[in-house]
């Protein structure tokens, strides 16, 4: 705007322009001195010097008009959509109003219904954009499908360019990311190879998967069409459609997958089939009023209304589990991993150091008692799912356990032992009964930092059972 004072220059340098164009005209034709002329010509330049200057002053100040009228229209159009987003806000608040049987007359209802309506005052209406980018999902018949096609070439390109660098040019599957193609008449082998082509029953799943999830890292990236051609092609690496076969929405119920009949429901009486079959029972409910005894923020799978939560939530819940005879069973065996799958640390208790002699076999040398060690045979199917005995026992998630009694500590070289263990291990200790009976009552008391998620056993009886047992079990 600092240029705007010089305009009025512009007119009078123009008509001045003009005039001395004139009198120097004039002047020649009447043939004046060629003195005057050559003065006049002089003034003439300098005129016409200045109107140039005058002109291009006058472009430059458009150009600057030019550019505020843009920003200024900019503006405009900004404040214009500002004011259709809180029309639409003000027609969802509306809508929610009118939805909760709100008595607020509408004209009132924007300020009042800010807070959402409805009895708990949480949330809103969903708008219809939301609903739209949430329904996604495509059924096997088809319905969902958005209108678009995609043949078969255009889906190898695509494929190339976007899913090939894991799952292979020919959708092969490369190192360790997912074969899609090929594997049929696997599923019944002890290693079967499920792919696309040998095991999804629908082609909806395909679609949808692809079209919500890949490419991996970079989901909700692929067009309609692109996701119709790569499935096209995905089809066709598995000899489900010719190459010239374009998928479309129309298409799409002509495919027939290979496994369709593959899936059948599982209704052998031992399986799960039969509870959630069948009428509900509906009798012998507890009478009213029921009574609330606990609260989900206990156990924490909800944070109180601080924020905290109850720590460690499984054990919470184990032990209101344990006031049932099933529950009691379920936490006498139950396994806790703290965040991260590790045992969590506990502060180190005075260490109750296992024997470093030798085990003494002599002080087992008495006969065990048959009926402890068939009792402690029992309790060890608490370990088993981490542990295993007698001929060709193996590691799993724990060591194998043939020979513990009298066996040094972290003794096993094929089996990765925590520190704690391998720190034991150095200092030269040995399992004997007194230490394993300290040990299995409470690990991560005994040996903090132990690998072993397991709660340990509070029972005197079941702790003196297992130790007779894993006394006998040898190679
Ligand atoms: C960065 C690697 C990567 C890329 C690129 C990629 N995927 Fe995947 N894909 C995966 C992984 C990993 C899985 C397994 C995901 C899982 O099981 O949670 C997978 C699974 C799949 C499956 C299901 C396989 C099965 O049998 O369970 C399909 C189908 C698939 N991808 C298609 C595609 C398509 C089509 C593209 C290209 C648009 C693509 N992927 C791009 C890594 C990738
Ligand atoms: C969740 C899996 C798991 C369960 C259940 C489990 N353990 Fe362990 N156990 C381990 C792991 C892991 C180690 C190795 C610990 C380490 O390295 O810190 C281990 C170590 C041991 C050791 C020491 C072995 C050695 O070579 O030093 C004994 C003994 C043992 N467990 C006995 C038992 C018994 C008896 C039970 C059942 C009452 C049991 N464990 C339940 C996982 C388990």
């Amino acid at each position: 705007m600092s240029k705007s004072p010089d305009t009025p220059i512009f007119i009078p340098a123009l008509g001045g322009a003009a005039l001395v164009l004139g009198i120097a005209f004039a002047v020649a034709s009447r043939d004046y001195g060629s003195d005057r002329i050559e003065t006049l010509q002089a003034s003439f330049d300098t005129e016409r010097a200045n109107a140039t200057a005058a002109v291009a002053r006058a472009s430059e100040l458009e150009t600057s008009v030019a550019e505020l009228t843009a920003a200024a229209d900019a503006r405009i159009a900004a404040a214009e959509s500002q004011i259709a987003a809180a029309e639409s806000q003000i027609a969802a608040l509306r809508d929610q109003v009118a939805a909760a049987g709100s008595a607020a007359p509408a004209a009132t209802s924007v300020a009042s219904a800010a807070p959402a309506a409805g009895p708990f005052g949480l949330g809103r209406t969903a708008h219809d954009e939301e609903l739209a980018a949430w329904d996604v999902d495509v059924l096997p018949d088809g319905r969902g499908l958005p209108e678009g096609s995609g043949d078969v070439w255009t889906g190898e390109e695509v494929f190339a360019e976007k899913c090939a660098s894991c799952h292979g040019d020919f959708a092969e599957g490369r190192d360790a990311w997912p074969v899609l193609a090929g594997g049929f008449d696997t599923l019944a082998n002890p290693d079967p190879v499920k792919t696309v082509g040998s095991y999804w029953p629908y082609l909806s799943t395909v679609w949808d998967y692809v079209h919500r999830s890949m490419p991996f890292g970079n989901a909700g990236t692929l067009t309609d069409d692109e996701t119709y051609a790569i499935v096209a092609y995905i089809l066709y690496s598995n000899d489900l459609v010719d190459d010239d076969f374009t998928l479309s929405n129309e298409t799409f119920l002509d495919v027939e997958m290979y496994n369709t009949e593959g899936f059948i429901v599982d209704d052998r009486p031992e399986a799960e089939y039969a509870m959630w079959s069948g009428e509900p029972c509906m009798e012998n409910c507890k009478p009213a009023p029921v009574e609330i005894t606990r609260r989900s923020t206990d156990v924490g799978v909800t944070p109180a209304d601080d924020g905290s939560m109850a720590e460690s939530p499984m054990e919470e819940q184990l032990a209101l589990l344990g006031g049932t005879e099933w529950g009691k069973e379920r936490v006498a065996g139950s396994v806790f991993m703290g965040p991260g799958g590790v045992a969590q640390d506990e502060p180190p208790e005075e260490e109750r150091v296992a024997s470093t002699e030798p085990a003494s076999t002599e002080s087992g040398a008495a006969e065990p008692d048959p009926a402890l060690v068939a009792r402690g045979e029992a309790v060890f199917r608490k370990c088993s799912s981490c542990h295993q005995v007698g001929e060709g026992a193996q590691n799993r998630s724990g060591p194998q356990l043939n020979g513990v009694v009298g066996r040094p500590v972290g003794g096993l070289d094929g089996f990765k032992y925590s520190n704690a263990f391998k720190a034991a291990h150095d200092e030269g200790r040995v399992w004997d009964e007194e230490s394993l009976a300290a040990f299995l009552a409470d690990p991560r008391g005994y040996l903090s930092g132990t690998r072993m998620s397991f709660r340990g056993l509070s029972e005197p009886d079941e702790i003196a059972a297992i130790v007779a047992y894993l006394g006998t079990v040898s190679e």
